[in-house]
């Protein structure tokens, strides 16, 4: 039998992921009305929080549907999803398969950028008896996946019409390289909204006009209005957001909703303080894009940042701080990129002013692979 949910922070095992409800509730909220008075189609992606309490928040505020990258998520958010977007290239048998026996009730929409994608896309639908839909991701900068000409994309988008089981929807590019500052990314817009004009130009004169052109990050959330023919919009780091987002400037620092949870295990070294949250609890991310250093930044005290790490150690640099951290002290610390630490535990704890208000497990984490 599992314990009871512990009453506050001080019963509470460390390291252990903590929301605060209220900066969520309020950064959900945000977004939602962004996106309502923009006329955009918010479609969160999942990734970030990977559980459905809450994905279920996020569709309550108008979110149309769900995007994910992996099966596990796919799998877990359409429990409270109808509409589920794969952005990940379903590339193998075993991963078409597996998400194509979705059941019949969800719609399944996935991005990919290949005609063998396609192929096993379509195989996977047809032996369901489904049809699944597909967007056709063009790349816009990021370099990473997508298509890198337009024409590249219009062959196929074309494939896919010709393909039994799917259904051609849209275009959908990720803006993931645009990192600066939001004061700085004018001219980083300007090339995407040059870009994507051209793409729906030469789309609609081959007869493809998208029905969707999803497009969307934390960094350029506030500004996605600046790119018109954006309609739909994916951000998934903005429930929690992280130093990254604060540095981006897309969020203040009192918008940061997840800290972990960690305890002062030693201070015998001058100088320093150790926690119990090392890079199993922490990750190893950098701050990218913009400047900022070390692993974290302790909420009470911002100006101390972990500034090394082993695996279950986390050393805080005390050298800028009065604070003098004793044995057995917790402290809460914002993570770099909080998308790597939610996926490292567990379960979250959320509080309401100084009380634990609710726990959820992260559901999705993981491959959810079957054993053979
Ligand atoms: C395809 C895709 N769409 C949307 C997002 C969400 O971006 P962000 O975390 O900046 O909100 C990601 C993040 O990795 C992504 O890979």
């Amino acid at each position: 039998m599992s314990d009871p949910m512990p009453s506050d922070l001080a019963a509470v095992e460390t390291p252990a992921l903590v929301v605060d409800l209220d900066r969520l509730d309020a950064n959900l909220s945000r977004a939602a009305d962004y996106a309502a008075s923009h006329g955009l189609a918010l479609r969160p992606h999942v990734k970030t929080h990977k559980s459905p309490f809450v994905a279920a928040a996020q569709l309550r505020l108008g979110a149309k549907g769900l995007t994910c990258a992996t099966p596990r998520e796919v799998e877990v958010m359409s429990e409270v999803s109808d509409d589920v977007l794969l952005a990940y290239p379903p590339v193998g048998r075993a991963r078409a398969r597996r998400i194509a026996a979705l059941p019949e009730s969800v719609r399944l929409i996935v991005a990919l950028d290949s005609e063998q994608a396609a192929s096993e896309l379509a195989r996977a639908a047809r032996d369901a008896r489904r049809e699944i839909g597909v967007y056709v991701e063009l790349d816009l900068g990021m370099h990473r996946v997508g298509t890198p000409t337009v024409d590249a994309a219009v062959a196929v988008a074309r494939y896919v019409t010709e393909c039994d089981g799917l259904t051609f929807e849209g275009l959908a590019f990720y803006p993931g390289h645009i990192r600066q500052r939001m004061s700085e990314q004018d001219a980083a817009l300007e090339t995407l909204d040059t870009g994507l004009a051209r793409a729906l130009e030469r789309f609609h004169e081959a007869g493809l006009p998208p029905r969707v052109v999803s497009g969307g990050s934390t960094p350029t959330l506030w500004r996605t209005h600046e790119v018109p023919g954006v309609t739909e919009i994916r951000p998934g780091t903005y429930v929690f957001n992280d130093r990254q987002t604060v540095a981006t400037g897309a969020c203040g620092w009192d918008d940061c909703a997840l800290t972990i949870l960690a305890t002062v295990v030693s201070t015998a070294v001058p100088g320093q303080a150790v926690i119990d949250a090392g890079t199993k609890a922490l990750g190893r991310e950098p701050v990218r894009g913009v400047e900022g250093e070390g692993f974290g930044q302790v909420l009470e005290h911002p100006e101390v940042l972990v500034s090394r790490m082993s695996e279950e150690h986390g050393v805080l640099d005390l050298g800028e701080s009065d604070w003098q951290p004793v044995v057995g002290e917790r402290v809460r610390v914002v993570p770099n990129h909080v998308c790597i630490v939610v996926h490292l535990h567990d379960l979250v704890y959320g509080m309401r002013g100084d009380t634990i208000h609710s726990s959820w497990p992260i559901a999705a984490r993981g491959r959810g692979q079957i054993p053979v």
